[in-house]
């Protein structure tokens, strides 16, 4: 049975944490396949709100197992946190969560380079989560870092630990000015964890790939957006994985003919945490209106999130990367109360018009978005759980949409809440 990815079409926090518990009903694995604890995913129902960093969005459906795969950066603290959460919450853990033995581990000294590495950037700093989620992939490519496996023998984990904090010291000092990190600490403290850790850690690939033989259902959960991708996203604004489709099969060792659905989590508007281009930034009273509406603020870091139009230049181009079969829009709710909405339909780069995505960062910083302007509804659709219930105008803003990416949508979402969701017709 084929494998559905999610994966966030913009620059994050579309809603994937939502989605991806709504579509866990009909699944038996939900599995990341990159990011690590960068990621705050919400998950809504009730009067309850869970932000996820590192476990799967499907586990708090008690059927569902959960998958950590080796395409993730493990902070063992967060994880750890996260995993005493859930078990408080009364659900089960144990036999429920897989972490992949291949995974790298976030090291105290990755988070400690990366801060120092951004005051030394300075104007130019990327505005990341400080989860030490850049360096942490450094050294997996560079092949220095240190695995889950590793944490199985004590001598290799010394042996390690020792060498990477050698370098790490040395750059830390001289380079950047920065304190240095003592081992032995350090050593106790991922020795401590190995002792929590060791009932999850398994060969996920291996599981998820007899999984598949065996006709089970997976849904693979990206983290970040497709802007950004390193490869594909507005380098070097960019996060230091692949959330784009591509990143699930590196990501969990599936074979790319498994995926048949790629679903692109579309915001109805656009919003980015951190630094780097935006074309369609509302950096006024509108961006602001947004931002209170949406409640835009980071589920990670509680940054305000910058505000601003739907991009359809920049979704075709995600489109095209990924190859959307479907889209769910999320957050139509947020744009109740205005009477018009604006959409970017093309940029206008240096007196020329264009509907490519450009590939550099100082090109795109140039772009001038050219926008359309649609009828707004004017009126409260929060919490709406049927497509015929939403104004025409609402229905024309999702038509457009679609009709642009030429992929249907099949979820809409009319609140943060599991509920508060519009399943369409032609996918039931
Ligand atoms: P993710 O990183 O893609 O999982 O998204 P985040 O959880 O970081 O951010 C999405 C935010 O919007 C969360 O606070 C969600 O609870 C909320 N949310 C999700 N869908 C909707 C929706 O349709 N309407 C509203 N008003 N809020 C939503
Ligand atoms: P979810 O999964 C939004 C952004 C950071 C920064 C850049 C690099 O919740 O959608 P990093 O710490 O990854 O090195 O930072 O990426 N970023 C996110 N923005 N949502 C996220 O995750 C993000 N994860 C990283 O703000 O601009
Ligand atoms: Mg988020």
């Amino acid at each position: 049975m084929p494998i559905s990815v999610v994966i966030g079409s913009q620059w994050g926090d579309e809603g994937k944490g939502k989605i991806v518990d709504l579509l866990s009903e009909n699944v038996d694995i939900v599995a990341r396949y990159q990011g690590g604890a960068n990621a705050g995913h919400t998950i809504c129902w009730g009067d309850e709100t869970f932000v996820l960093h590192l476990v799967p969005s499907g586990i708090f459906q008690k059927d569902v197992t959960c998958v950590i795969g080796n395409g993730v950066v493990i902070d063992p603290v967060a994880v750890m946190e996260e995993i005493r959460m859930i078990k408080d919450l009364g659900y089960d853990v144990e036999g429920r969560l897989l972490i992949s033995h291949n995974a790298h581990m976030i090291m105290p000294y990755h988070k400690k380079v990366e801060e120092a590495r951004e005051r030394w950037r300075d104007a130019g700093a990327i505005g990341t989560t400080g989860r030490g989620i850049g360096p942490a992939y450094v050294d997996k490519f560079a092949r220095t870092g240190v695995r889950v496996v590793d944490l199985l023998d004590r001598d290799v984990l010394r042996r390690k630990m020792e060498l990477a904090l050698e370098e790490k010291n040395s750059i830390l000092k001289n380079v950047y000015g920065a304190d240095e990190l003592d081992v032995d600490a350090m050593i106790e403290e991922y020795v401590e964890f190995d002792k929590q850790i060791d009932p999850y850690i398994t060969d996920t690939t291996q599981y998820l790939c007899n999984a598949l033989k065996e006709g089970q259902r997976v849904l693979a959960e990206g983290a970040q957006g497709s802007l950004l991708d390193v490869d594909f996203g507005t380098y070097p604004f960019v996060t230091s994985s692949h959330p784009t489709v591509g990143g699930c099969c590196t990501g969990l060792g599936v074979p790319p003919m498994e995926i048949d659905r790629v679903i692109g989590i579309v915001k109805a508007y656009c919003t980015r945490v951190g630094n780097g281009p935006f074309p369609t930034e509302l950096d006024n009273a509108a961006g602001d209106e947004l931002r209170a509406a949406g409640h835009e603020f980071g589920a990670t870091t509680g940054r305000p999130r910058r505000c601003g139009w739907l991009d359809l230049v920049a979704l075709r181009y995600t489109s095209m990367i990924n190859g959307f079969t479907e889209l769910a829009i999320t957050k139509l709710d947020v744009l109740s109360n205005l009477t018009e909405i604006k959409v970017c339909t093309a940029y206008e780069l240096d007196g020329r018009r264009t509907q490519r995505f450009p590939s550099d960062l100082h090109t795109l910083e140039r772009a001038v978005p050219v926008y359309e302007t649609l009828p707004g509804w004017n009126r409260d659709i929060s919490g709406i759980t049927s497509y015929e219930q939403l104004p025409a105008e609402a229905r024309d803003y999702l038509d457009f949409i679609s009709h642009f990416l030429e992929v249907p949508s099949i979820i809409v979402s009319s609140g943060p809440k599991r509920e508060e969701t519009i399943l369409r017709s032609h996918t039931a």
